[in-house]
């Protein structure tokens, strides 16, 4: 058996991405999920690494905060100057002066790279002895990119800038991909002799293996199976452009586990995410961050999740929720939009333009419609009648409402909190609730209404209003003279009244 290698990966993320016009340096531009530097560290993962080395110079602060979040243990190296990836990979060294066996220097800003290249490179690399290893790619438009220039026998002979090829060489279409194993002895040892002796006056890592080769080191050329593998990022067009080719990538792999997506090029979904058996993308909908999506959930169409869980058989139709947990079989939308900390329990409903901020649904509770639930608890098998407000925030703090279970409120209703409602409580319509209501009380907190007869006829005269009126009180007229008592019509309209607040609610808040 051979000796276990020790392992450093080297990382080059010091540009600056001139083409990219951001603020943001390079390799922190989001592509579905991650960093495109988050993506690259991703793939070096499974090398299990000693030590990390990453090289960080435009927008170091940024690129350091973030390095702290997703990467902890990795170092990062200020380059001061980007005079090079030679430069560069030389100061990474100085870092970890006591490495041996391999260094894996990867670029920053090629995304799509698989932990399973990067681990093929490494072993051929390994198991080959050699000083030196490049992944390489055969891809329809080299322009730009550093050519594999190989000898007779196909052995590699150098790599050459575009900048600086000949004619004949710019017609390679092999190209280096920015990925390389090497002997950290060895790779120290060339960089002590690169020369800036080319069209940029870089020192340039590339260099290293022409002057390996001229020791007569053994090198390789590792060919990688797919090149959109090895596509770097140097301005928006072409992020856009890797986006797709993962949002595929991610797709497939998705639908390969059984998952539906109905239509896969509206479905975007980050690397983070993560979906059962059975679940069902509808069209239009994109996925983020630590979203998960239970089995036979139905998410979608147009529904944007972040960081929210969706449990088994929910649906969630046109809806936008960030930090939200759907309970199994709950039911959310359309337009519905959950802020964190909803949280909805199995079966619960959160209906059409309802917005629900830190706030717990219960069991089977139900909010239908055009209703603000925030800082609230509600029990089980509650239901909020339309149109109300949980009215959390008195200016300078936020406080709570708590609906208990078998709670039936009234549509239109202000719950001020702090202010709860007890168990099978009712509350009528309209009504500003500012004291508690006791468990099976009626809540009522409205203005009595009081009807001023023929307003309308006195001081509207004239109008369609006013007519319409005297039209209906000759049909009443005619009515009363054909049999029917005024007194029966007032007695049912009475009757409604006097119960109205709840039957009256609860239809309304049911429907
Ligand atoms: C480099 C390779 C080229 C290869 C291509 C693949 C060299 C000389 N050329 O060219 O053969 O085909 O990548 O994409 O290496 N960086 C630093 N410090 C520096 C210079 C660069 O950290 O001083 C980083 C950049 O942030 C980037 C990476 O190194 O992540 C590559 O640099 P870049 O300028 O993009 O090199 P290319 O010209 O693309
Ligand atoms: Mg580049």
């Amino acid at each position: 058996m051979s000796q276990p290698h020790l392992r450093t990966v080297v990382v080059l993320a010091a540009g600056e991405g001139k083409r990219m016009k951001s603020a943001l340096p390079k390799v922190l531009h989001p592509l579905l999920g991650r960093t495109l530097v988050g993506h690259v560290l991703t793939a070096a993962a499974p090398l299990a690494a000693d030590r990390t080395v990453v090289v960080v110079g435009h927008g170091a602060d940024q690129v350091r905060a973030h390095l702290t979040e997703i990467a902890p243990a990795a170092t990062a190296v200020l380059q001061a100057e980007q005079l090079g990836t030679g430069h560069a990979v030389r100061i990474a060294l100085d870092a970890v002066p006591d490495a041996t066996g391999t260094v894996v220097v990867l670029n920053g800003d090629v995304p799509l790279l698989r932990a399973e290249t990067v681990n093929a490179l490494v072993e051929a690399h390994e198991g080959a002895g050699s000083a030196a290893t490049v992944l390489a790619a055969e891809v329809p438009d080299p322009s730009g990119l550093g050519r594999i220039v190989r000898d007779a026998d196909g052995r590699l002979e150098r790599i050459v800038e575009q900048r600086d090829a000949t004619e004949a060489q710019r017609a390679i279409r092999e190209i280096n991909a920015g990925i390389y194993a090497f002997d950290v002895a060895r790779l120290r040892d060339a960089l002590g002799k690169l020369s800036t002796d080319n069209d940029q006056g870089e020192e340039y890592l590339t260099d290293v293996f022409g002057l390996l080769v001229s020791a007569g080191e053994p090198v390789g050329v590792h060919v990688a199976a797919d090149h959109a593998e090895t596509l770097g990022c140097n301005d928006r067009v072409e992020l856009a452009a890797l986006r797709r080719l993962m949002r595929d990538r991610v797709n497939e792999a998705w639908m390969r586990t059984g998952v539906s997506l109905l239509d896969p090029a509206t479905t975007w979904i980050d690397v983070t995410v993560a979906l059962d058996r059975d679940a069902v993308v509808d069209q239009n909908t994109q996925l983020r961050g630590g979203t998960v999506i239970g089995t036979g959930a139905l998410v979608g169409p147009d529904v944007t999740l972040v960081d929210t869980v969706v449990g088994a058989g929910a649906t969630v139709i046109r809806s936008h929720a960030v930090g939200a947990e759907v309970g199994p079989n709950a039911s959310v939308g359309p337009y519905a939009y959950l802020r964190p900390a909803a949280r909805l329990a199995e079966q619960a409903k959160v209906g059409t333009f309802v917005e629900v901020k830190n706030s717990e649904i219960g069991v089977g509770s139900k909010v239908p419609h055009l209703t603000y639930v925030g800082d609230a608890t509600i029990g089980e098998q509650s239901n909020i009648g339309a149109a109300s407000v949980f009215v959390n925030y008195d200016g300078v703090r936020k406080h709570r409402t708590v609906i208990g279970s078998h709670a039936r409120t009234g549509a239109d209703n202000m719950f001020v909190a702090p202010v709860e409602v007890g168990d099978g409580a009712y509350t009528a319509a309209g009504s500003v609730i500012i004291e508690n209501v006791p468990p099976g009380a009626m809540g009522v907190a409205r203005a009595r209404q009081r009807n001023i007869e023929g307003w309308v006829t006195k001081r509207r005269a004239g109008t369609a209003a006013a007519e319409a009126a005297e039209r209906a009180r000759r049909a009443a007229e005619g009515a009363s003279n054909a049999g029917l008592t005024a007194s029966e019509g007032e007695a049912i309209h009475g009757d409604t009244e006097a119960v109205g607040p709840a039957s009256g609610a609860g239809d309304t808040a049911t429907d």
